[in-house]
């Protein structure tokens, strides 16, 4: 199929190994930060937080809590997306604030929305709540793939880190935040073999059914 959006999303592959001598122009980095920043979630509350890591002392000490890929020191930029542990009612009532604010109208006119948003998170145990936030983090990290791919930047999504120790290293549970997930950024070596390897998916057939 002959289409841009194809063409991005077939052009990026997983990159395993990066050229640490190309950055990103700050230019794309604004352009990549206003995507994540577009990022859709549940009642649009954004329960997330994006830590870009560039300290290098930062990034060695990662490296070894996840699994010693190469990429957590070697591409341009490493983000880090984080949910909140937890929403409570002053942030669900800021969230309502600024939807009155951005939309000019009276908070007492969406306040009955604040409330029933209110309730179905108290309906959550602690841990399902966790969860439900860190589940927003995927959304982000989908729309970045894009994003990059339209750039020709290359991306690494990456779960295969200990979210506990970088949670540490980071000194994140202080800001009621935890680490879901990782995205190296920036530009493949020409050594990566990976780059070359054909595209593994399921055919059409599979993956769609009408019913
Ligand atoms: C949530 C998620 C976590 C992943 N974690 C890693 C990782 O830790 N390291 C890595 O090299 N690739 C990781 N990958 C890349 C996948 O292995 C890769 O996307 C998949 O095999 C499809 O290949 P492609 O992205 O090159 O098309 C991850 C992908 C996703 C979506």
């Amino acid at each position: 199929m002959k289409h841009p959006i194809i063409e991005d999303l077939s052009w990026r592959y997983a990159t395993k190994k990066y050229n640490p001598d190309l950055k990103i122009s700050d230019e794309n980095i604004e352009i990549i930060k206003e995507s994540l920043r577009l990022v859709p979630t549940s009642y649009g509350l954004f329960p997330l937080k994006y830590i870009f890591v560039e300290s290098k002392d930062l990034r060695e000490q990662l490296r070894p809590k996840a699994w010693g890929q190469s990429q957590i020191t070697d591409a341009s930029h490493l983000l880090v997306i984080c949910s909140h542990i937890e929403l409570d009612h002053d942030y669900i009532d800021g969230h309502i604030e600024l939807t009155a604010n951005t939309r000019n109208i009276e908070p007492s006119t969406i306040q009955g929305y604040g409330n029933f948003v209110k309730t179905k998170i108290g309906e959550m145990s602690a841990e399902k709540h966790s969860d439900w936030n860190a589940k927003q983090a995927y959304i982000a990290l989908g729309q970045l793939m894009h994003t990059c791919a339209s750039l020709r930047i290359d991306a690494t999504p990456m779960e295969g880190f200990d979210p506990t120790a970088f949670d540490k290293i980071l000194d994140l549970e202080k800001d009621n935040l935890k680490s879901v997930l990782v995205c190296a950024m920036g530009y493949r070596s020409e050594e990566d073999n990976t780059q070359h390897l054909a595209k593994v998916r399921k055919s059409s057939e599979d993956i769609f059914e009408v019913r």
